[in-house]
């Protein structure tokens, strides 16, 4: 078999679970035998061993993303290490990352709370050059947040903390807040895309209403943030409406919407 069989023959069975089978073949092929697109159309005899191949495709088959089959993904131009311990990080997640770079400096205190991968802390950290805390809860996260730090080679703080309590961190106030908490209704999970529930129920359920940790950041870090100082908070479709009222003690400054057209990311501005 030739390299431009083999990807036919791949596409043709991830079509089964994904609309994106060519471009996922792609990455398959990349990642396990170091084929780019060119050697794929140059007909290269293939003589390799394909049984890890295969079973990753079998793994993609049965609804495990891309993503935590190839362990790693890009974001914001940089690399993340991932697996099912994290949330994927998402396009619209920049969003996060890019609405205030125009304010932060290398002097700013940044927190960002609900951190997963790292992939907003790292991120803003070697955008801005400032001093970024990522807080992080689950081990499993926490874990990978610490390799991401040092894959990126950059200076994020690690904190590992459960954003539901009161801070009684010795710890210096911030200039922005930033945060993409997990914010699905706990009876909605059931019904999200089967790639979705492959990953950490505890990044996605955001309580009863989806709420929760917007209130739990107004209630406990709030007094954290800096006069003069800004929260940016991710949110789902609707949302905006309720976190603007969580939010009621700070000037609403902008919503920003993402590439599809919904309302996104919410930036508030404390007095
Ligand atoms: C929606 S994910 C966001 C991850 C990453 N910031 C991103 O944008 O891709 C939410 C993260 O919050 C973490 N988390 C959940 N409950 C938490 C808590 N009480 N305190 C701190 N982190 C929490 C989860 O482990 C998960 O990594």
């Amino acid at each position: 078999m030739n390299s431009l069989q083999l990807y036919r023959q791949l596409t043709k069975r991830l079509e089964e679970v994904s609309d994106c089978a060519q471009f996922e073949s792609k990455c398959l092929l990349e990642h396990f035998l170091s084929l780019s697109l060119s050697d794929i159309y140059s007909e290269k005899e293939i003589n390799d061993d394909l049984s890890e191949l295969y079973i990753a495709t079998e793994k993609r088959l049965n609804n495990i993303p891309l993503q935590y089959i190839v362990g790693k993904w890009e974001f914001m131009d940089c690399e993340f290490l991932l697996n099912k311990n994290v949330l994927i990080p998402r396009p619209e997640t920049e969003l996060l990352c890019e609405c205030l770079a125009d304010k932060i400096t290398p002097e700013s205190v940044v927190y960002d709370l609900c951190s997963g991968t790292g992939c907003v802390a790292i991120s803003v950290q070697k955008l801005s050059g400032a001093k970024v805390y990522a807080f992080e809860k689950y081990d499993g996260a926490y874990e990978m947040l610490l390799k991401n730090i040092t894959l990126n080679s950059c200076a994020v703080i690690p904190v590992k903390f459960d954003i539901c309590k009161k801070p009684d961190l010795d710890i210096e106030k911030s200039d922005f807040i930033l945060s993409n908490p997990p914010y699905i209704r706990s009876e909605d999970i059931a019904s999200l895309q089967k790639e979705v529930l492959n990953e950490p129920l505890t990044a996605l359920d955001g309580g009863n209403d989806g709420y929760l940790f917007y209130r739990a950041i107004n209630q406990n870090f709030m007094p954290l943030l800096k006069n003069g100082g800004y929260l940016a908070v991710e949110i789902s479709e609707n949302q905006e409406t309720e976190v603007i009222n969580i939010f009621s003690s700070l000037n609403h400054i902008k919503t920003i919407k993402d590439y599809n057209g919904i309302k996104r990311v919410v930036v508030f501005r404390k007095g």
